[in-house]
């Protein structure tokens, strides 16, 4: 069994910084072993403009640490009123890396997004002109739908819609949660992707449910079943460029997980890529855990790697904290519920 494993730096293809306190104490988790993440616009307001991705990008930039490296790739927050100029502006100046799309009332922070699909069909068509991805969060909102059928819903009601109206149109499956979801990705040979979280390569809904709620386990789309769970382990770890890690990384503070109505996220920054080296060597890829967080990123968005490595080394169980603290107020680290062996030396 190898016992040291040098990678290229990998990217985060999907993650949420937040802002003021809180991305000042979340940003040094990822920046530590991530080189670039593609940087979710759901702030209060969104990230819609721009102008608005400019400035965030400033904030960003001003809260890393003296020493440390990173690049955040902006997204912008599709709403039903947005302006295909100013997306190809934001575009053109190489600002801004890809478009979100939430259904409105999908997740956390999506009041603003869309109800109406007809609505962003000439935004969509300029994307498609320019080659701008559309990273999309991939559930229906209609109250009939059961929670853990919304993906595969998605997909039928939505996804496939939206790709058929504008075939040149580059999107993202984000944090894919079943097996339908890897099929169709599968299904597609060019211009569809998907990233995974860390988290659904770990839980499935027993580990939210048996025993006690664990609010910490609670994010959206929720976990599926444990067939789901493996549907998932197969797609990342098999190698195949249109799956890559998006970790969702989506740092609540305790009092707001754990409370009546608890935020939905995993905050796994920390211990992500620990976490992962134990997945890949369970699965006896470890081959392929480069491919999964470093290079089918980068191949799909069209970016180069990157140049430096990091080295995983197998030994005794690494240490990590259970909780980060953030202006006052405590985050839980993501707890995979065994130990993990694979420390990192980046
Ligand atoms: O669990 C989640 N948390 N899913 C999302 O889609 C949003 C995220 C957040 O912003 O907290
Ligand atoms: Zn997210």
């Amino acid at each position: 069994m190898s016992t040291s494993l040098t990678i290229r730096r990998p990217d985060d293809w999907h993650l949420h910084l937040r802002d003021g306190a809180m991305l000042k104490a979340v940003l040094p988790e990822t920046a530590r072993h991530f080189a670039r993440a593609i940087i979710m616009p759901n702030l209060v307001p969104p990230v819609v403009r721009g102008s608005d991705a400019a400035a965030y990008r400033d904030r960003i930039l001003a809260a890393l640490p003296d020493g440390m490296a990173f690049e955040p790739l902006m997204t912008l927050y599709l709403t039903e009123d947005t302006d295909p100029e100013d997306v190809a502006a934001a575009h053109a100046s190489g600002l801004v890396k890809a478009v979100k799309l939430y259904p409105a009332g999908a997740t956390t922070n999506s009041a603003s997004g869309v109800k109406d699909f007809d609505r962003i069909a000439p935004v969509l068509e300029k994307m498609a002109e320019i080659g701008l991805p559309l990273c999309t969060h991939g559930e229906v909102t209609a109250a009939e739908i059961d929670i853990f059928d919304r993906e595969a819903v998605f997909i039928d009601r939505v996804l496939d819609p939206v790709r058929r109206a504008h075939p040149g149109l580059k999107v993202v499956m984000e944090h894919i949660t079943t097996s339908q979801a890897a099929d169709y990705v599968r299904s597609v040979d060019r211009g569809l992707g998907a990233t995974i979280t860390t988290h659904h390569l770990v839980i499935n809904r027993n580990h939210i449910l048996v025993g006690g709620i664990r609010p910490h386990y609670y994010c959206l789309p929720v976990a599926k079943r444990e067939e789901h769970r493996l549907a998932l382990r197969a797609a990342a770890t098999s190698g195949d460029a249109r799956f890559f890690l998006g970790t969702d990384s989506a740092p609540h503070p305790d009092h707001l997980k754990e409370h009546p109505c608890g935020c939905a996220g995993c905050f796994t920054a920390t211990n992500t890529m620990s976490v992962l080296a134990e997945v890949f060597e369970q699965e006896g890829a470890l081959d392929r855990l480069e491919a999964f967080v470093s290079l089918n990123g980068p191949g799909f968005y069209g970016l180069p790697v990157n140049e430096d490595t990091i080295t995983l080394t197998r030994g005794d169980a690494v240490t990590y904290p259970a909780k980060i603290e953030a202006g006052g107020e405590t985050v839980t680290v993501f707890d995979p519920g065994y130990p993990l062996h694979w420390r990192v030396d980046a």
